[in-house]
Formats: C-alpha cells, sequence, structure tokens
C-alpha cells in the first residue's frame, strides 16, 4: 500500500556555504517549530562525491532520512540517476511534492534547470514541483532575461519562487502594516509632509572569504539591485487594492516604473574600503582579500539619491546607502517629516520615523516638547519601541519564514520576474556608467561611514543619520 504524500527538498550546492549557515539550521528550527511537514526528506546534490557527513549538523530526525547525490550540473546522466530515485519515491507514495533549492553559484542555474527540465524534473504530475533561486538573478537585464525566459519554458511563475532574504524578514514585513494600519502615520505618508527618506543597509563586516563571487559583483548588484529597491518599494508604494501576493507586487512594480532615470555623474557615490586601523582593530584593505583583483575598482560602498516620479513622491530625494566595513551593522530606514512652522518657537526640530531593521529591531519616533519649567525652550525625544520587549526569539530567522512560504506556495514574499527585470532596468545605466568611467570611486578607510563626498549628495544643510547599535543612539562616533 502506497504512504501518504511525502515531502522533499533537493539543495544543488548542498556542500556550500549557505547550505551549512542558513539553510540547514532553517530546517532544524522548523522541525523544533513542528512545522515540517509529513514525511520530510533531503536530497544534497554537490558536483563531487561527498567527503565529509555534511547531514551531521542536522537534527536526527531529518539527518537519517536524509540523502547525497553526486551531481554535476551539465551531465544528463546525473539527472536521470536524481530522476529514477524520484520514480521510486513516487511508487511508495500517492503524492511526491518536491522543492528543488539553487543554491549553487549563479553560472549553474542555466544547466541545472535545463536538466531539471530535459527530464520532466518540473512536471506536476504526482504532487507539486516548486524551484527557488538564489540571488544574483543575471548579471544584468539581458542575462536575467534569458534566465526568466529558461525557466518560464519549463515552470509556471507560481512555481518559480526567487528569494531575497530580506522579504522574510520579520521586521521588513511590518514596514506595509505599520504605513497602513496607523492613521498618524498613513495621514502623513506624502510629499507634502516628508521631506526626505534615507535607507542605510550598512554592515561592519568585509567580503568574508567571497572575494571571487563579490569582485564580480559589488555593493550594487549584491545590495541595491535587491535587498534595498525592495525596501524602497515598501516604503514608497500605494496600498494594495487587496491583501494578496500579486496584488502587492503590482504596486511594488509601479514603484520602479516610476524610479526617474538616476543621476549617475552628481547622484552616485562608490567607495572602496582601504587598510585602517582603529584603536581596537587593524582592518586590511579590500584588495588584500583572496579572489579580488588587485587593481579592483569593484565598490564595497554605494549611496545614491532618486526620485520617484508620482503624485506622491514628486521631488522628494530618497538617499539610499550600504557599504561593508563601516563602523556598525544596522539596516534602517530613516523617514524625515518637513519642520513645522508654528508660533511656540522655531527651534524645533522636525519629526523622523526610524523603522530599525535590524539589529535593536523596532521603531522610533522623534517628537518636540515643551521643556519643563522653561516656557520657551522646546526639546527633542524619542518615543521608542523594541520588539524584545515583546519577549525572546520573536524575530524569526528569514529563511525558516521563507522555506515554510514555499511549502505552503505562497509566493508573496518572493521577487517577481518583472521586478527582477525592472531592477536591473535601473542598475545597467549605473553599471554603463561605470564601465565607460563616468563614476568616481573613492577610497574611504576602513571602520567609517564611507568616503566623505557621500554628504554632498544631500545639497543643502541635511545630513545622513548616523545609526548605532541600538536604536536610539546616534551620531558619527557611538559604541560598537
Ligand atoms: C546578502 C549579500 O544578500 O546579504 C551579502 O550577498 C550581505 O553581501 C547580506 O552581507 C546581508 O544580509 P543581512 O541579512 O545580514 O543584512
Amino acid at each position: 500500500m502506497k504512504k501518504d504524500s511525502c515531502n522533499i527538498i533537493i539543495i544543488f550546492g548542498a556542500t556550500g556555504d549557505l547550505t551549512k549557515r542558513k539553510l540547514f539550521p532553517s530546517l532544524n528550527a522548523i522541525f523544533n517549530s513542528e512545522k515540517l511537514p509529513e514525511n520530510f526528506k533531503i536530497i544534497g546534490c554537490g558536483r563531487k562525491e561527498l567527503e565529509v557527513d555534511i547531514f551531521n549538523q542536522l537534527h536526527d530526525e531529518i539527518s537519517k532520512s536524509s540523502e547525497y547525490f553526486k551531481v554535476d550540473p551539465s551531465d544528463n546522466t546525473d539527472f536521470l540517476k536524481l530522476s529514477a530515485k524520484i520514480n521510486d519515491l513516487k511508487s511508495n507514495h500517492k503524492a511526491v511534492n518536491i522543492i528543488y533549492y539553487l543554491s549553487t553559484p549563479p553560472r549553474a542555474y542555466s544547466p541545472i534547470i535545463k536538466n531539471l527540465i530535459d527530464n520532466n524534473l518540473n512536471k506536476e504530475d504526482a504532487g507539486f514541483r516548486r524551484i527557488i533561486i538564489e540571488k544574483p538573478f543575471g548579471n544584468d537585464l539581458n542575462s536575467s532575461n534569458e534566465l526568466n525566459n529558461l525557466l518560464s519554458s519549463g515552470f509556471n511563475e507560481s512555481q518559480i519562487f526567487r528569494i531575497d532574504h530580506y522579504l522574510g524578514k520579520e521586521t521588513v514585513q511590518n514596514i506595509l502594516v505599520s504605513r497602513f494600519t496607523n492613521y498618524i502615520f498613513n495621514a502623513l505618508w506624502s510629499r507634502e509632509h516628508i521631506s526626505y527618506v534615507e535607507i542605510t543597509a550598512a554592515e561592519s563586516i568585509g567580503i568574508k572569504g567571497r572575494g571571487e563571487y563579490y569582485d564580480k559583483s559589488g555593493a550594487i548588484k549584491d545590495m541595491f539591485q535587491n535587498h534595498l529597491l525592495e525596501l524602497l518599494c515598501l516604503v514608497s508604494m500605494e496600498e494594495p487594492k487587496v491583501k494578496s501576493a500579486e496584488s502587492i507586487r503590482n504596486e511594488k512594480i509601479n514603484v520602479l516604473k516610476s524610479i526617474r532615470k538616476i543621476n549617475c555623474k552628481e547622484d552616485v557615490i562608490r567607495g572602496q574600503y582601504l587598510a585602517s586601523e582603529t584603536s581596537y582593530k587593524k582592518f586590511k584593505s579590500y584588495k588584500e582579500n583572496k579572489g579580488v583583483d588587485k587593481n579592483s575598482k569593484t565598490e564595497t560602498f554605494f549611496a545614491c539619491k532618486l526620485f520617484i516620479d508620482n503624485k506622491r513622491w514628486e521631488e522628494v530625494p530618497f538617499f539610499i546607502r550600504t557599504g561593508k566595513r563601516l563602523p556598525t551593522k544596522v539596516t534602517e530606514i530613516v523617514v524625515n517629516f518637513k519642520k513645522s512652522i508654528n508660533i511656540f518657537g522655531d527651534n524645533n526640530e522636525s519629526n523622523t520615523l526610524i523603522f530599525r531593521l535590524q539589529p535593536d529591531e523596532g521603531m522610533l519616533v522623534k517628537f518636540n516638547l515643551k521643556k519643563p519649567g522653561n516656557k520657551s525652550e522646546i526639546i527633542n525625544k524619542n518615543l521608542e519601541f523594541h520588539y524584545k520587549k515583546l519577549g525572546d526569539n520573536i524575530i524569526n530567522n528569514a529563511y525558516e519564514t521563507l522555506i515554510l512560504d514555499v511549502f505552503k506556495g505562497d509566493t508573496m514574499l518572493f521577487s517577481r520576474s518583472d521586478f527582477v527585470e525592472k531592477a536591473w532596468k535601473i542598475v545597467d545605466p549605473i553599471s554603463e556608467a561605470i564601465k565607460s568611467n563616468k563614476i568616481k570611486i573613492y577610497g574611504y578607510k576602513a571602520g567609517t561611514w564611507g568616503p566623505k563626498k557621500c554628504n554632498d549628495l544631500f545639497r543643502n544643510d541635511n545630513t545622513w543619520r548616523y545609526p548605532c547599535k541600538n536604536l536610539v543612539n546616534d551620531g558619527e562616533i557611538c559604541e560598537l
């Protein structure tokens, strides 16, 4: 008699870093929260025969049913063996649901997808077939279109999950909820009330042994084309008509379509970190990393100013910045409101709303009040909320959320093909300008906030907020 359904994740790149650091720990966490589907099994695939046990990091219950297959992405005979294994499972189960997880270097994506399709491993004859693809999704518009075309020749859009792990973060999902469910925010969410918005994704780490990948990518393709444009969409999009994946994804596309062509000469700053020595640490330069060209001109810091040409945001600048080897690890969105003109004093500061996405996840509003005992002095104070006050372990691991969503078939937190396409349309002109030497690259000392030039983007008295690890403090110097 056939057993009920069996649920499999086939991981290509099973011996790789992402599997070890993110996928296996997330699967363990899903197991611990008792959310793993019944008869779950991992099939790990890699190009070489297995020399060490990769599954011993997994919970015993998962590891005992896991199997490894040597699969060369371009070798059809390896896929025939995989296909035979799946047929075997099919003969013992009423349904076999399969998620293919492409966690390999990007050059292996096309051959794997092609071989899956050629061997009918995409066909949903008994159970679903879904495919997860890690970023980078292509390297420019052309290559991403090619990949999309190949995928859509064998999979429907509802079977394709282009992962952007930022969308799995609890605090990122909160942006829409906090914007649209709070009248006090929603009513003020436009050019009439907001003067500018900052989005920062700062990292204190360097490139962590990923020199070969990073030197070909750089901060623009590694962070801006995907994570930061997603954040920009969430903070600026119109309210979706209904709470559905397609409706939300449509509104994001409307934002991307309205982004004015970035002025590469004046509104883009690129930087690369240099060696430095601070009182607590000595940093080597970016160029000294293994896999990095000694004359590399790849940016490890990127900042830009952009505009969204629609009724809501006309002429409101959005400042976006990301970089490696900055003073601290922080991702946040800062919404700066206009200064209020009033009879009680002109020394009031403008209100600021901060979505702190990580770490010290939370929200903060800066507001004015009368200094007690003093009739004319105004002071600026914080109203703050920290997720940790809700309890321990409130913030899920992003991969945990996303893998569970793939099992449910929920595409809401994944990038649709047209998002990736439109995002490349924004990035490609910047890449072209870099190729033709139209955008300079500045050095910055590791452990600082990037090239000083970065403040020139404002062209007025405003400057970036320099966030600290804790939500409340800011300033160029803060506790690390
Ligand atoms: C990845 C980038 O997508 O995101 C890395 O490739 C970066 O370079 C990482 O370090 C940042 O993610 P998080 O979740 O740590 O902000």
